[in-house]
């Protein structure tokens, strides 16, 4: 008999069913070496709470974080709420000695991150946030590429991250507009993913400057939203976060990099976009069409052009456990393989990644951008060390 895992949900919308399909998931795909159970799932409203529990497959429910993470029979706490109560259930998910994965941004702001990766390393518990597109197949192999040299020296990473899900003036003002509930707009909605697709590909940032606008200042207050949808009512109130940022960066390596996101691109649904080019090629991935890396090697003459890459492969990163060559991977899958990763070093001992030291130096990133859309100066980018 396999080993088991105690899972604790908190919060079941968006994220929550995604994680949910994910810990459900993963021991069909992959040989963890725990089972998860999925044993309680947390929201603040019983009705729907009791839903979400029959309808993703849980064995109970809470309606208080905190009962959550006092009970004994939860070994993972798993976060997936608005920015404002990360750090909160975090702290005393790792003060109560339970793993803990918590959905990105780390936090509201980089003082916050830092208490949290302090608290779990205190706690000695596991850690990880949920930059999920480093799971991506199409992402893994393109770092894989650039560790074995195939791009050389990195001079650019170009990117953007583009939505247009706010783009109607008659969209509620919903809590991710909201800077007591979000922190930032973009910043922190987009910015912190591709900055942590930075990152992880060619190394820490710096520097950076930023500006960032507000196109659509004031809003319906929703009657009812989740995710990315919400229903406006008759009252209104003030946008108070940025709806796109654009920034200029610079890279410990001596690389350029270049970040413009946006919730107002119309047209534009999930593009995750970079381009990188170095000495010796460059190479392209979309999110938009995350089964494919777009690949260009600087030796090949007069032949040289991008050439489309289906990472689809038993040999391409995390696809053995999936199904044969061309059979496409989905934005859910980076989940799960997400989820077997972090069950995957719990087993083993070893530190998740991106674990929240990732996340904090990913928060200082962010912090840096709010400040540069302040003052319209460079800012280094506080070191953290834990
Ligand atoms: N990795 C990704 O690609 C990705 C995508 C979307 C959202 N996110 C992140 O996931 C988090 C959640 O976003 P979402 O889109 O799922 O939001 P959502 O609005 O769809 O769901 C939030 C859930 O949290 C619950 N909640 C709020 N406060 C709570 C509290 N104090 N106690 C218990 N439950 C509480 C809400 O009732 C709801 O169930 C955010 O941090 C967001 O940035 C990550």
């Amino acid at each position: 008999m396999a080993k088991t895992i105690n899972v604790g949900m908190v919060g079941y919308k968006f994220m929550g069913k995604a994680h949910s399909n994910a810990w459900r998931q993963v021991a069909v795909f992959y040989d963890p070496p725990f089972v998860p159970v999925l044993k309680a799932i947390c929201g603040r409203n019983e009705k729907g709470v009791k839903e979400a529990k029959e309808k993703y497959g849980w064995e109970s429910y809470e309606t208080s974080w905190k009962d959550l993470i006092k009970r004994d029979d939860i070994d993972i706490v798993d976060i997936n709420t608005p920015n404002s109560s990360h750090a909160e259930i975090a702290i005393a998910a790792a003060e109560a000695g339970k793993h803990v994965f918590l959905e990105k941004p780390m936090a509201m702001n980089l003082k916050e991150a830092k208490a949290m990766a302090q608290a779990v390393k205190r706690a000695g518990v596991k850690h990880m946030v949920g930059f999920n597109y480093r799971k991506f197949p199409a992402l893994a192999y393109a770092k894989e590429l650039i560790e074995r040299g195939k791009i050389g020296r990195v001079y650019h990473f170009r990117s953007m991250y583009l939505q247009d899900w706010i783009v109607d003036p008659d969209f509620a003002l919903v809590w991710r507009l909201d800077k007591t509930t979000a922190g930032t707009g973009a910043i922190g909605d987009l910015g912190a993913h591709i900055i942590d697709m930075a990152q992880f590909l060619i190394g820490d940032i710096s520097s950076i400057t930023a500006t960032t606008e507000t196109f659509i200042r004031e809003r319906a207050i929703p009657e009812e939203s989740g995710g990315l949808s919400a229903k406006g009512g008759t009252k209104r109130g003030k946008v108070t976060v940025d709806d796109a940022f654009v920034a200029l960066a610079r890279f410990k390596n001596g690389a350029l990099g270049t970040f413009e996101c946006t919730r107002f691109a119309i047209g534009h649904k999930n593009w995750g976009f970079f381009e990188i080019n170095g000495s010796k090629g460059s190479m392209r991935f979309n999110l938009e069409r995350s089964n494919e890396l777009e690949y260009l090697s600087a030796d090949e003459g007069d032949e040289q052009g991008f050439k489309t890459i289906l990472v689809t492969n038993s040999t391409h990163p995390f696809m053995s456990a999936w199904w044969p060559p061309g059979h496409m991977l989905g934005w859910e899958h980076s989940h799960t393989i997400q989820v077997y990763h972090l069950l995957d070093s719990i087993g083993k001992d070893r530190l998740p990644e991106p674990s929240f030291f990732d996340g904090a130096k990913n928060q200082a990133v962010l912090e840096a951008i709010e400040k540069s859309s302040q003052d319209g100066k460079w800012h280094d980018i506080e070191e953290v060390k834990f």
